[in-house]
């Protein structure tokens, strides 16, 4: 077979293909033949199918009630304002209030989740209030101050009102070393009304 006879063989099986594909109709509502139907059909139930094994019909179960997840650790508290006073009232803050260190990383912590809202100095002029959100009172404000260490741990865990929460995104002893360094920042600012920078005679001039 020369060449050419070749090339219109398969010219005409070509055409014979075409206009057979067009002549005999796909069924596409059903798959063709399969090869190894278990990779297409699994035999494990699918998550949202129905279920006659279980009496609500569901593949999916609820877990069972109480179930927690790993390494949870409950608080014991919701997030109510009586809990966040019995909060005040029952916790301690497990770090000592002149730990440096951790008071150093409580400062880093606050920049980032803290000050955007209540403003690096904790005065309540972050960033997020001069776009419209409410703005958070002054965290040195004596109301602030009388706030018990548990209190604050529970508005950094619940949120307070237009607070949002923190649990999600704070470990709990980071929000300790949080309190530590607000601690720290509202002792700073008594000492530095108590004793101003400018001696008494200067600052009158002023
Ligand atoms: C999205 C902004 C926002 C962020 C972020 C935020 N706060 Fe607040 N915070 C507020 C607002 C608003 C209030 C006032 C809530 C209210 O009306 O009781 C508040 C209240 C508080 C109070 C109570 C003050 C008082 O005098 O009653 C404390 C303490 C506090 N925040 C600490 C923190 C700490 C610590 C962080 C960081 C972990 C933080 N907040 C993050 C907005 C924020």
């Amino acid at each position: 077979m020369n060449g050419r006879r070749l090339n219109l063989s398969l010219m005409i099986a070509l055409v014979l293909l075409c206009g057979l594909t067009l002549v005999v109709r796909q069924n596409l509502e059903r798959p063709n033949f399969e090869f190894f139907p278990d990779m297409y059909r699994s035999v494990a139930s699918k998550s949202f199918a129905a279920n006659p094994v279980f009496a609500d019909a569901r593949t999916l179960q609820q877990p069972v009630a109480g179930t927690i997840p790993r390494q949870h650790r409950s608080l014991g508290y919701g997030p109510s304002e009586e809990d966040a006073i019995r909060a005040g009232e029952e916790l301690a803050n497990p770090f000592a209030s002149d730990n440096r260190r951790e008071t150093r990383r409580g400062a880093e912590l606050y920049q980032s989740f803290c000050s955007h809202c209540h403003g690096g100095g904790g005065n309540g002029d972050g960033a997020v209030g001069l776009h419209g959100f409410p703005t958070p009172p002054s965290l040195l404000a004596t109301e602030a101050k009388d706030l018990p260490d548990g209190q604050i741990f529970h508005i950094i865990t619940f949120g307070q009102k237009n607070m949002p929460p923190h649990a999600i995104q704070i470990e709990p002893e980071d929000r300790w070393r949080i309190v530590l360094h607000v601690r720290s920042q509202q002792q700073q600012s008594e000492e530095e009304m108590l004793s101003p920078t400018l001696p008494l005679e200067e600052a009158m001039e002023q």
